[in-house]
């Protein structure tokens, strides 16, 4: 018999919204994907590596010039050697290494802690693996995580811990005190952990992104995840990178080679120029700090509330005061009577606890952002 896998899956909410939008002048907020230019320079490359390179098979693991920009970028940023032969990897994206690294280390029967709210793509790649998600709740208002019912979660079955900082959508960002509780948590346990750390150039007032690398004993249990196409603001190119320690990254390699074999070649050359140059990270961070900012100011006179966002390009909405409207109901009618797609924050619950809060992307336009937040300020 086939085991049909995932087909009690419906749509991801980003799909379920750019259908009900298509052909519509509905301003879809609740899009991923940010409609701000990558910068010149990548794109004169990414031509040119197109017209040279697009022959070329790159090796499995990746560009070494490009693993090599990335192992330097961390020994600046964490002090940390890593080994742009062993222990670095480019992908097709983040959520292709996600996949991958959930399928090299779960097995029917394992458990996998997450914190909900959850990106999409963590829970299906944990379940097509025959592995069980163990819930945990962040807790508002900060979203922050509760160590101490994690420790309550993990047993000898328990086999990864995903985290994600800063966090989609929440926008809530580690300190020093989830590293040391994280540390603790899985020392002298065989448990791994991954840290999607997509939006890690996208932190606020003044803070500092915090990554698991920042400290070596805990790296060595952990596999970190970025996104070029986050980072870059290329998300169309699909490409990104895990880190890990050389015995970890060996299993992973072998899957991927089998799942995707290589990556993109031109993007890789592209890419690899561009770190070569030298990046300025803080100017993506203030980028999308003055959206951040842009936005909010006019929302702070709409019946909304707004939750203090500290990273990534999401910020989230309490209608409480607003409606007692389930939100999925609420969001529906914001689409219908004032033109604007928001996202319910219930469908990144795996129970669908509602609490009366909507998300959007700012990573938009200021005539789009403007247009929006005029018509949210009607509601
Ligand atoms: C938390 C998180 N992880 C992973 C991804 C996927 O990144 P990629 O487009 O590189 O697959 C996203 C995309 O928005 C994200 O928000």
């Amino acid at each position: 018999m086939i085991k049909e896998k995932l087909l009690n899956k419906g749509k991801d909410i980003y799909t379920v919204i750019s259908d009900l939008v298509q052909g519509t002048d509905i301003i879809n907020l609740a899009k991923i994907s940010p409609d701000i230019p990558c910068s010149d320079k990548l794109t004169e490359l990414a031509i040119k590596y197109i017209k040279e390179k697009s022959v070329e098979y790159s090796h499995p693991n990746g560009l070494l010039a490009l693993r090599e920009g990335i192992a330097k970028n961390i020994k600046q940023r964490y002090g940390l050697n890593k080994s742009a032969i062993n222990e670095i990897t480019i992908t097709a994206g983040a959520t292709q290494a996600m996949y991958t690294a959930i399928s090299t280390f779960v097995n029917e029967g394992d458990e996998v802690v997450l914190f909900e709210p959850a990106f999409n793509s963590y829970i299906p790649a944990i379940e097509s693996n025959g592995g069980r998600p163990v819930f945990v709740q962040r807790k508002q208002p900060d979203y922050h995580i509760d160590w101490e019912a994690v420790l309550k979660l993990i047993n000898t079955r328990t086999k990864l811990i995903i985290v994600n900082t800063p966090h989609n959508p929440t926008g809530a960002i580690f300190n020093e005190e989830d590293i040391v509780q994280l540390k603790k948590i899985t020392s002298g346990t065989k448990i791994n952990v991954i840290s999607d750390e997509v939006f890690e150039h996208m932190v606020f007032d003044g803070q500092k992104h915090i990554s698991v690398l920042s400290d070596e004993k805990l790296a060595e249990r952990c596999i970190v995840i970025s996104s070029f196409g986050i980072t870059f603001n290329v998300p169309g190119w699909k490409i990104g990178y895990y880190v890990s320690s050389e015995e970890l990254m060996s299993k992973i390699r072998k899957k991927q080679h089998f799942q995707i074999n290589t990556i993109n070649t031109p993007f890789q050359y592209a890419l690899a120029d561009y770190l070569k140059e030298g990046v300025d990270y803080n100017i993506t961070n203030k980028q999308f700090e003055k959206k951040k900012q842009f936005v909010n100011d006019i929302l702070k006179d709409s019946r909304f509330k707004i939750i203090p966002t500290k990273g990534t390009f999401y910020q989230l909405l309490d209608y409480s005061e607003i409606s007692d409207e389930k939100d999925t109901e609420f969001a529906r009618r914001i689409m219908d009577e004032y033109g604007v797609a928001l996202f319910p924050l219930s469908v990144f619950y795996h129970d669908s606890i509602d609490n009366k809060i909507l998300g959007f992307s700012f990573a938009r336009n200021n005539k789009i952002l403007t247009k929006a937040a005029n018509q949210l300020l009607k509601v």
